[in-house]
């Protein structure tokens, strides 16, 4: 239960909503993240990229490789960073990616590690599944996998993993705790965690908290930055760094939108634009 939500209840409405966005189509829009629902800026019908919508893939992006990819692939990237500039993969590793959705951080990843290089994409969304699948395939990236399965339980052998991604999906969890002791669990010793997210400064109101909506729109779930760090701690990582990334006032915007359902009585306006913004976070698994 988390905020008067119950677990089950978050995983089934955020299964809903990613499930529309990899039927429907999304765009990043004018660097949107994680998208609201129902923002038909961000999650508008799939088609040629405008110039505004690919100037979003390259805020969101440092490496310019982001513009190799078709749109098949930029058009479904719902991330809030660049976790594979953040990385510094090497060629030959062993790459997952926590919540891969249609695949984006994948196929970077994948010609980062080159072809004696392997990279697992796990995504909870059956229909996200199917289209990173469909990416995989237009892309001829044989080195990419996509499995099926929840980041708590992840379907990973121990102490396989060179690296982990994640691009704004750990917020979505209702059990944050297990997914910390499930990375740990799969990497190497010595292993690197590179996760691009939602985190929050101070507590958010309670109204907005348990609103499912703000939740799968990557808002209520986000955990505060010392609480990110903490359970890093607390499932054994090392050497734990958390930097804010500046974020562009529209995307916050839309975020501030998608509480429109919420009394927001207690959160100034000026005060979501402080309390709430994407990081980059590493960890180490000791050696
Ligand atoms: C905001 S999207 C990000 C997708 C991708 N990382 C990107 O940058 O485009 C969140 C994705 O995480 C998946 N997801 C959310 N919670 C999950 C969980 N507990 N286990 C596995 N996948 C999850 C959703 O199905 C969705 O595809």
């Amino acid at each position: 239960m988390k905020n008067g939500l119950e677990d089950g209840s978050i995983r089934s409405y955020v299964r809903r909503r990613y499930e529309k966005a990899a039927l429907q189509g999304v765009v990043i829009a004018e660097g949107a993240g994680c998208c609201a629902p129902g923002q038909s800026s961000c999650c508008g019908s799939s088609g040629d990229l405008t110039p505004e919508q690919l100037a979003g893939v390259k805020q969101l992006y440092e490496t310019p490789d982001v513009l190799e990819l078709p749109k098949e692939v930029t058009e479904i990237a719902l991330g809030c960073g660049d976790p594979v500039t953040l990385a510094s993969l090497q060629l030959g590793q062993t790459v997952l990616d926590l919540g891969s959705g249609g695949g984006i951080d994948c196929f970077l990843a994948a010609k980062r590690v080159g072809p004696g290089g392997v990279v697992i994409g796990v995504d909870m969304t059956p229909a996200m599944i199917d289209r990173a699948r469909a990416n995989r395939e237009k892309l001829g990236a044989e080195n990419v996998t996509f499995r099926l399965g929840e980041i708590e339980h992840l379907p990973v052998a121990d102490g396989t993993v060179d690296v982990i991604l994640s691009n704004c999906v750990i917020n979505l969890s209702p059990d944050k705790p297990q997914v910390f002791r499930e990375a740990f669990r799969v990497l190497k010793p010595g292993g690197k965690l590179a996760v691009s997210d939602i985190v929050t400064r101070g507590p958010l109101p309670d109204a907005v908290k348990a609103n499912l909506a703000a939740w799968a729109g990557c808002v209520s779930g986000a955990l505060e930055e010392r609480e990110f760090v903490t359970l890093l701690e607390e499932a054994g990582f090392v050497e734990i760094t958390l930097a804010p990334v500046a974020l562009p006032r529209e995307v916050i915007d839309e975020a501030v939108e998608q509480l429109e359902e919420v009394d927001r009585s207690g959160l100034p306006e000026e005060d979501v634009y402080q309390a709430v913004f994407s990081a980059k976070v590493t960890a180490l698994k000791p050696a």
